[in-house]
């Protein structure tokens, strides 16, 4: 079997353009939604990304304001910037990039961005909320891998889905969703015994672990739907520098009945669930 590639890329570009007609709306009704981007140090890959959250910004005409503080911030005066954005009616939107610089608590930077602006949906009143079924914002990642789905027409219902990874910014909120949405679900991690035990019986197997291609073919149930959180950089070898996801694509595509590529899968969907947070927060704003 070859898998359908679930094309994260295509998909993302429809969502942001539909984004763009809402900002338009809502920014000829007075109220333009603005996002501001915090980064803190100098992490090439942290640098990356903002920047591609800023441009896709751009591209869906809502205001940015990109903050980029040193690495030796202090966590007051990073703590100082979060409360004027908090006020600042201009903005609709906070997002500090993690992680941060190890002077700084990242769980005291997460609770000081207004729940009401917290387009991350990390604040812990939206993660308790999410668990209660009624979260302001969910985080973006789980959020643009239940859109791949919905969009790739793959059942959830009843499904055994599996998911490699217990972070809270993906494998614990995609859990909530999945669960949410009448999936069978089970969490593996680390310490998990058998994992492709696990991973075999998965109808819908979501790889959120952070470790280059260690999800390959012999661990993956014929035409299962296979979605590749993984975003890693190969150290060494003849592929030394290129992007590679958690999943080995070449043996998992022959096996799998779908498959989300790295680059151009999971990635884009996160950058467009950001900007329809930070929509759906300026019209919450708007009233
Ligand atoms: N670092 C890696 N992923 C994310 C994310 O989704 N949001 C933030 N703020 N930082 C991240």
């Amino acid at each position: 079997m070859t898998a359908r590639i679930l094309d994260g890329l295509a998909l993302s570009r429809a969502i942001r353009a539909e984004l763009a007609e809402r900002a338009a709306e809502l920014t000829a009704r007075g109220t333009r939604p603005g996002l501001a981007v915090i980064l803190v140090g100098d992490s090439p890959a942290s640098a990356v990304y903002v920047r591609n959250k800023i441009r896709a910004c751009t591209e869906a005409d809502i205001h940015s304001i990109y903050e980029h503080m040193p690495a030796d911030t202090t966590e007051a005066a990073l703590l100082a910037r979060i409360r004027e954005l908090n006020a600042d009616p201009s903005v609709h939107g906070i997002l500090v990039q993690l992680p941060l610089p190890p002077q700084i608590d990242e769980a005291r930077v997460i609770e000081t961005i207004s729940p009401a602006k917290d387009v991350d949906g990390f604040h812990l009143h939206n993660a308790g909320a999410l668990l209660a079924g009624t979260p302001l914002f969910k985080p973006c990642t789980p959020l643009g891998v239940m859109k791949l789905l919905e969009h790739a027409g793959t059942p959830i219902e009843g499904a055994d889905a599996v998911i490699v990874g217990r972070s809270n910014i993906v494998g614990k909120p995609l859990a909530l969703m999945l669960t949410a949405a009448n999936a069978t679900v089970t969490i593996c991690h680390s310490r998990t015994r058998d994992l492709a035990a696990h991973t075999r019986r998965a109808d819908i197997l979501v790889a959120a672990v952070g470790s280059a291609r260690m999800i390959t073919g012999d661990m993956i149930k014929p035409g299962a739907t296979v979605i590749d959180v993984g975003i890693n950089r190969i150290a060494e070898g003849p592929d030394a520098g290129k992007l590679c996801g958690d999943v080995d694509f070449d043996s998992a595509s022959q096996v799998a009945g779908a498959i989300t590529p790295v680059p151009g899968g999971v990635g884009p969907m996160t950058i467009a669930m950001l900007l329809a947070n930070t929509v759906d927060s300026a019209r919450r704003f708007a009233g």
